[in-house]
């Protein structure tokens, strides 16, 4: 078993990471199963996994109480956060209650923004059951709603007591599931880590055909380095964790564009900005073109898109920014981008002029 700290003081927690892991969750969840240990899950993963969590549980005695909720991002909702609560309420948790989260992104944001509000933040578990889940949004604590006014606008910044990552329950989800979360994975090469970069240029094909080794070495690096980040800026103030939305920007604007539907999955968005983002970078003469076309090349060898087009976007430039300009990470007027010098070297510029963004994606479209 890998494990990985996250270094937050009185806050910090520990992260495992085990093939096998979810039968293991007797053992391994018990500390946190004092009090009651509420598993809130959705309609899918209340399928392919909660059996088995929960005959995990009740093998080492631990009676634990499920509650499913509806599959789909629209159940990041007020209504949703209110009903859960509620429930919660009625089944009398206590501060040191811990409810676990057994999902992906939704169900992590959603339960983890619940969790910090009953009794003023009661104790809270993730298990994460998609690739993007476990690389990224199940670390670092953002927990969020949707509203009417954007994505992630309502939330809390509220860290689990313990995240038990089981690479093995990817091995039920569809494969462009995977892909789009492999997007979270070479997120961190390109941040920081030229190196890590490379390994995902010679095993992206094995890790995205179920190879345990290639999988399970992704996600410790990747979790490893989200923890770093994480630990050295938790609220995301000293521009460290902003590292972290690499082509988020670009993305959104075209998850914005494709209406936030199957269409494009986030993941696919995130790689599709992360190769529009180094290419903006080359166009602004601050990194090679060729480290511009390695990035785009390797998200194009597994089936990634890589630019407006593979996003299946016909929109232009002024058409994008304005998407753009509703992101809440909006100061002052400005929007700060994540370029990069190179691969392994991005850094966040507040200077980026929407104009010359706007330009550029119109040559993009072109
Ligand atoms: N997913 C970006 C962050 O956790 O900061």
């Amino acid at each position: 078993m890998t494990v990985v700290r996250v270094d937050l003081g009185e806050r910090g927690y520990d992260i495992a990471i085990e093939s096998g892991a979810l039968a293991r969750a007797g053992a391994l969840l018990r500390p946190y199963a004092r009090g009651r240990l509420i598993v809130i899950t959705d309609s899918n993963v209340a399928e392919a996994q909660l059996p088995r969590l929960v005959a995990a549980l009740a093998a080492a005695g631990i009676a634990a109480e499920p509650i499913v909720l509806p599959a789909g991002e629209a159940t990041k909702s007020w209504a949703q956060l209110e009903q859960l609560a509620d429930r919660l309420l009625d089944l009398g948790v206590e501060r040191g209650d811990h409810v676990v989260a057994l999902g992906g992104g939704v169900i992590g944001d959603l339960v983890g923004f619940t969790a910090s509000l009953v009794k003023r933040g009661c104790g809270f578990v993730q298990v994460p059951t998609t690739l993007l889940a476990q690389v990224d949004s199940s670390v670092g604590g953002k927990t969020a709603i949707n509203t009417r006014a954007g994505k992630n606008l309502i939330g809390a910044f509220y860290q689990p007591s313990f995240v038990l990552i089981d690479p093995d329950v990817l091995d039920t989800l569809p494969a462009r599931d995977v892909r789009a979360g492999y997007a979270e994975v070479v997120k961190y090469g390109l941040i920081n880590d030229a190196a890590f970069f490379a390994w995902c240029e010679a095993n992206a094909g094995r890790l995205l055909a179920g190879d345990a080794d290639a999988r399970a070495h992704a996600i410790a690096h990747s979790v490893a380095a989200k923890a770093g980040i994480v630990a050295a800026d938790e609220r995301e103030l000293a521009d460290r964790r902003a590292l972290l939305n690499l082509g988020h920007t670009f993305g959104h604007a075209l998850e914005a564009e494709t209406g936030f539907s199957d269409a494009l999955l986030h993941g696919e968005a995130v790689a599709a900005g992360m190769a529009l983002a180094f290419r903006f970078s080359a166009a602004q003469g601050l990194c090679t073109q060729d480290d511009a076309d390695r990035v785009g090349a390797h998200l194009r060898a597994i089936g990634l898109p890589d630019g407006l087009a593979a996003a299946g976007v016909a929109a232009g430039g002024t058409a994008l920014v304005a998407h753009m300009a509703h992101d809440k990470k909006m100061a002052g007027g400005r929007l700060p981008f994540i370029l990069a010098r190179g691969i392994g070297d991005a850094f966040v510029d507040k200077s980026v002029s929407l104009d010359d963004v706007a330009a550029f994606l119109d040559r993009e479209r072109a």
